[in-house]
């Protein structure tokens, strides 16, 4: 059964090939994307996902194929309506558009926009406990992170070496500090203390990320938003990293060693709950339409 598939506009599904071979996407790498979750049919921090993708669009000056975050929400309230299973993510990609083939893109180019609802096997509670393994890989990416562009090879190799090597996640390290992983936001637990990457060019603005931090702090549980070095790594009390389709989601080993006592920690544990607390209590089409 193919998937509801939203372009330009029309409803179709995914069995229909919709993009044109020279659009910029797929020549260019030139797009954005973003990723949210749903669960029985409600979607959660929908807002939060629209504004990092209207901020990316804007950083890139592609045009914004909705007039606003209400007709935005409106799309993905009819992808949802016409989605048969209540679980799953929504992928948004848009483009700069199709044109014949030049580094140049002409001025008046019309964007392609595309979403998709998809079933999505969320991680279960034995895996939420367990956590994950990870293995640090050179940050090779290119130097604007802060967009969440398609341009995603760089993520890709580093995940793939980390598969091969038996491990769920890349962490990019750059000029000896730990980044973020490759398709997730990085935290470290010292003394009690949280430690993630500030919000700059090198990391991507992560949803969960910034809820994680509020959480945190209203649970006064102190955060540092500081580069970590790479040798602090294997001094961590605890670390877990944070994306829309794993949540919370513990760091047991680093390239082999242990973290902590290899369990999930405790503040990881409080930070995991709260978590999913405020994601289901956030959910639905009613959240706030604030703007950035
Ligand atoms: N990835 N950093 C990178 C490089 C990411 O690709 C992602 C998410 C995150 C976490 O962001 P958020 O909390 O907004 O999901 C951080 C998505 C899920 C993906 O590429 O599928």
């Amino acid at each position: 059964m193919p998937d509801v598939l939203w372009c330009n506009g029309r409803f179709t599904t995914t069995a229909e090939r919709v993009i044109g071979v020279e659009d910029r996407g797929f020549q260019f790498g030139d797009a954005v994307y973003e990723v949210f979750k749903f669960t029985e049919h409600a979607p959660a921090f929908l807002s939060e996902h629209y504004r990092r993708l209207e901020r990316g669009l804007r950083e890139i000056e592609i045009g914004n194929p909705w007039r606003d975050e209400a007709s935005f929400r409106e799309t993905m309230r009819e992808i949802l309506e016409r989605t048969e299973f209540g679980d799953g993510i929504v992928y948004i990609q848009v483009t700069r558009g199709e044109e014949e083939r030049a580094h140049f893109w002409g001025e008046n180019l019309q964007p392609t926009a595309i979403a998709y609802s998809r079933r999505y096997r969320f991680p279960d509670a034995a895996r939420k406990e367990r956590g994950i393994k990870v293995m640090t890989a050179p940050d090779l990416r290119w130097k604007q992170c802060q967009v969440k562009s398609v341009n995603l090879l760089a993520n890709a190799i580093a995940k793939k070496k980390a598969q091969r090597a038996g491990a769920d996640e890349a962490i990019l390290i750059q000029d000896g500090v730990v980044r973020e992983g490759a398709s997730s936001s990085f935290f470290a637990v010292i003394d009690g203390r949280v430690i993630t990457h500030p919000l700059d060019e090198h990391v991507l603005p992560g949803v969960v990320r910034d809820r994680v931090i509020d959480l945190a702090i209203a649970a006064h549980i102190r955060v540092d938003e500081r580069p970590l070095r790479e040798a602090e790594l294997f001094h961590l009390a605890e670390a877990f990293v944070t994306s829309t389709t794993q949540g919370v989601m513990p760091v047991t080993e680093i390239d082999g060693r242990v973290v902590g006592n290899s369990r999930r920690g405790e503040v990881t544990t409080t930070l995991q709950q709260l978590f999913d607390a405020l994601e289901l209590n956030a959910r639905g089409f009613a959240g706030s339409v604030r703007s950035s």
